[in-house]
């Protein structure tokens, strides 16, 4: 066999098995009494059946502690359906097939007995593959996560099985950990009944199809590839932005604040997903392998240069879009005088070959002037010799918009000439709109989540060690927090773009924020 057949060969063999087959299956949601359940999960479901996308046959259980039969869990799935679905009305025969396969099992977490229950239900089926292929959605509290699995082991739903035998997979929901050592012992209990490759850890922004075009932007792409790196690129800023405040989430959010609740997770997914290199195929290891070199490869802090380079933030009462908003310390369930931070800026270096010496700065906070996920890349200027004699011009760099969310697209700049006698140079824009250009199909994150999932494919879902070094990074940060009362500079109006420092931060370096546009 020659080179180039065995390549292909190889090739070929990669392709077919990352379109793995979806196999009959019996999905257990755990906390099915919960938001997450209503808002996302049987939405999410209920979609991928109007699109036939599920296996044949499924079988969906709920397993909460409220005392429900299986009708009644039924109607409150479909109420909520009718307020949380993306496409409405809700289309009843769909939802009565759908019902049809949905049960619910009435048992507590902590009881034995309930496992019991659990197996014995998942057993009532002649079907042999719902009974053996097992999806375990943990939408619960993740100080429960080792509690299920160990049950789950007792009775003979979970064991150990690395890529092979019948399917026993775990689905995980953030936060995964509140730090490294929570996050490590929490990844010692889930391994010792599940190998790492039945574990999903969700993120849900991975489920985002413009998150997923990053890879695809990048490599399928000639043009932009070789311009991806430090002899072309000045700075990269990754804004994460929300309209919205803490509101009632008030409690949690006093455990987690913007650190731990967006930049270890999404932000850092973004970021990886810019800034690795070209993984060797599209196979989930290969992936991610390249996405947590990217994040060991971020040049660690010391105090000082957190002090330098983070910027913390919290937002005081205010107004977004003319909505009043109370101050953070006023939020219910929120302490009066909390130092959590509801905004957070920084500005990382990643030592390596390709980013050596480029500045890659992200923010993220709540109760900001618009909601919206960008990645601006800007590359270096062009020297101004043509022009430099007319000193009314002044060049604008080159960049490089990705909009996550909302008006997905992407927006080239560059220098236009202004039509007329005068040598007028403006900024103008090359646009690319998914709306656009492919219609408004925008499914949820978990739609694209779940089906993975229950196909095996883990590209979109976070690795144990992806986990660990993110929470490194923010630890050290964190860490420098400790016994730091916010001062005064620290808080910014709600409806404005955070602290002046986060202003400050870009302006030492010479360069600006570009904010995200409100939607018109
Ligand atoms: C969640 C955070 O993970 O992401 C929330 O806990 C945040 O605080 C949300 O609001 C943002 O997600 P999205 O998809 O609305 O950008």
């Amino acid at each position: 066999m020659n080179e180039s057949s065995h390549l292909d060969e190889l090739l070929a063999s990669r392709a077919a098995s990352s379109r793995r087959q979806i196999e009959p299956c019996t999905v257990v949601i755990f906390g099915a009494s919960g938001d997450l359940t209503a808002r996302k999960l049987i939405p999410a479901l209920y979609h991928l059946a109007h699109e036939k996308a599920l296996p044949a046959p499924y079988r969906i259980i709920g397993f909460a502690r409220r005392d429900k039969t299986d009708d009644s869990f039924r109607a409150e799935l479909l109420e909520a359906l009718g307020k949380f679905s993306r496409t409405k009305p809700v289309d009843e025969a769909v939802w009565n097939a759908f019902a049809a396969n949905v049960h619910y099992c009435q048992a507590d977490i902590a009881d034995p007995a309930g496992y019991q229950k659990l197996k014995a239900m998942v057993d009532a089926t002649d079907h042999e593959k719902l009974r053996s292929n097992l999806l375990f959605y943990l939408a619960t509290n993740p100080s429960q996560f080792g509690e299920i699995a160990t049950h789950l082991n007792a009775v003979g739903l979970l064991e150990k099985c690395e890529n092979g035998g019948s399917m026993k997979r775990l689905v995980v929901e953030k936060p995964f950990g509140h730090d490294l050592p929570s996050a490590q012992s929490l990844n010692a209990e889930l391994i010792r009944h599940a190998h790492e490759s039945q574990i999903f850890r969700i993120d849900h922004y991975l489920g985002k199809e413009t998150v997923q075009n990053i890879l695809t932007f990048r490599f399928s792409n000639g043009i932009f590839e070789h311009l991806w790196n430090r002899d072309s690129v000045d700075h990269v800023q990754i804004t994460v932005a929300e309209k919205l405040g803490v509101g009632s989430r008030g409690g949690y959010y006093e455990e987690s604040g913007a650190m731990r609740d967006m930049l270890q997770n999404h932000v850092l997914q973004v970021l990886s997903l810019i800034g690795m290199e070209p993984p060797v195929s599209l196979e989930a290891e290969n992936v991610r392998d390249e996405k947590v070199k990217l994040l060991k490869s971020i040049r660690p802090m010391t105090p000082a240069d957190i002090a330098r380079n983070v910027v913390r933030g919290q937002y005081f009462a205010g107004d977004v879009d003319g909505d009043p908003r109370p101050a953070y310390r006023s939020e219910p369930k929120v302490n009066p005088k909390s130092n959590v931070e509801t905004f957070v800026a920084v500005k990382l270096a990643i030592d390596n070959w390709r980013w050596s010496g480029v500045p890659f700065y992200l923010r993220t906070g709540k109760n900001l002037p618009v909601s919206a996920s960008e990645v601006r890349v800007q590359f270096k200027p062009a020297p101004n010799i043509l022009f430099a004699a007319n000193k009314d011009i002044s060049l604008d760099p080159n960049s490089l918009t990705l909009r996550l969310q909302p008006n997905e697209g992407i927006t080239l700049r560059f220098n236009g000439k202004v039509p007329g006698a005068a040598m007028e140079l403006r900024p103008v824009r090359m646009q690319f709109s998914y709306d656009t250009e492919f219609g408004a199909y925008t499914p949820e994150a978990y739609e694209r989540l779940l089906l993975e999932a229950i196909a095996g494919n883990a590209t979109l879902f976070i690795r144990r060690d992806e986990v660990e070094t993110a929470w490194g990074i923010v630890d050290s940060i964190r860490n420098a927090w400790t016994d730091k009362p916010l001062t005064n500079r620290e808080f910014y109006l709600a409806g404005t773009w955070g602290p002046t420092a986060a202003d400050d931060l870009l302006s030492a370096d010479g360069h600006e924020w570009r904010n995200p546009q409100p939607q018109k």
